[in-house]
């Protein structure tokens, strides 16, 4: 196996589905629930996407076979939101409704903040037909507090993240003190307001957070999930399983991994070391 395929496994579950479901098969083994990405952004052609649309398809047919509970995410620039958001929000239209018929759930996944509103646009269409599916937001947008009220009107279902992508001081906090802030006050919106949010982080005291204000307010374990991306804080994510609360792995697969694993190392020096420390095992 190539060098960098090798460093890139520490996050990315493989490059094929069976990979990719075998991985699945070890984190349900210690209750850790999941959802499927097959990797994939940026797509500058027809050919591309629809490719991408038949491997989702694929996968949900697999995922039904297999009586897997697993949810899918994915980007809409994967599914054609370069080249034109009809097209876009038709390829959504099929993977949500073949994910429907499996009683499936798809998360679109947030990127960049020039996509921000039309990712929004295309969800709120996808909203007034489909059920089976939620966003991402990103509390480090000083957009993301109006967004949660509009999403929460809808009772959609919401993952909340900081956000990944680099972003200018316009439209982007930078302190992560205030970044946090905004994670937890957007965090008591969904909680109040919302419908089942996904708590998306790694960050020890964000975690630490939720846990004392579900037990402050009296929201049960069945109300909200914690997630987490494949690889990351393992002994964390099988902890949180092990005190009862629900966790869920974002569990990356595919070929296209280079983008993805550059940000996850970009992110944070733990994820090098994790890298470095699988590396030599
Ligand atoms: P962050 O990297 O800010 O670290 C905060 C602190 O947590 C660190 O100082 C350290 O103490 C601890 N920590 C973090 N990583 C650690 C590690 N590996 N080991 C030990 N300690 C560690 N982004 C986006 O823009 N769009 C999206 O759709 C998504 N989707 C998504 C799904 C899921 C399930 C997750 C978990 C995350 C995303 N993200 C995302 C990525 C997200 O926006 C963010 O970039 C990363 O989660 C990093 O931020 P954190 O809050 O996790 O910790």
């Amino acid at each position: 196996m190539k060098l960098m395929t090798r460093m890139a496994r520490s996050f990315v579950a493989g490059e094929t589905a069976e990979e990719a479901l075998r991985q699945v098969e070890k984190l349900r083994q210690k209750n850790i629930l999941v959802t499927l990405d097959i990797l994939g952004e940026a797509v500058q052609d027809r050919a591309q996407s629809d490719k991408a649309v038949q491997d989702y398809l694929d996968l949900l047919d697999t995922l039904a076979k297999a009586k897997s509970e697993a949810h899918i995410s994915l980007k809409l620039t994967q599914m054609g939101l370069d080249i034109d958001d009809e097209y876009c929000f038709q390829n959504m239209v099929k993977i949500i409704s073949r994910a429907e018929k499996a009683k499936r759930f798809v998360r679109i996944d947030m990127e960049g903040s020039a996509l921000t509103q039309r990712t929004l646009d295309i969800f709120y269409r996808l909203k007034k037909k489909f059920d089976n599916m939620g966003i991402v937001v990103q509390a480090y947008l000083h957009r993301t507090e109006k967004d949660v009220a509009d999403i929460n009107k809808l009772k959609a279902k919401v993952r909340l993240c900081k956000g990944a992508y680099k972003e200018p001081k316009e439209v982007a906090i930078k302190k992560m003190k205030d970044i946090r802030a905004n994670f937890t006050k957007l965090a008591e919106m969904l909680f109040t307001q919302g419908v089942y949010p996904a708590i998306a982080t790694h960050d020890s005291k964000l975690i630490k957070w939720t846990k004392e204000y579900v037990a402050a307010n009296a929201i049960g374990t069945d109300k909200f999930e914690f997630q987490f991306l494949y690889g990351l804080r393992n002994k964390t994510q099988r902890k949180l399983a092990k005190e009862g609360y629900q966790v869920r792995a974002y569990v990356p697969f595919g070929t296209h991994w280079l983008p993805y694993f550059m940000r996850r190392l970009r992110e944070r020096k733990e994820n090098v070391f994790v890298v470095v420390v699988n590396f030599f095992k």
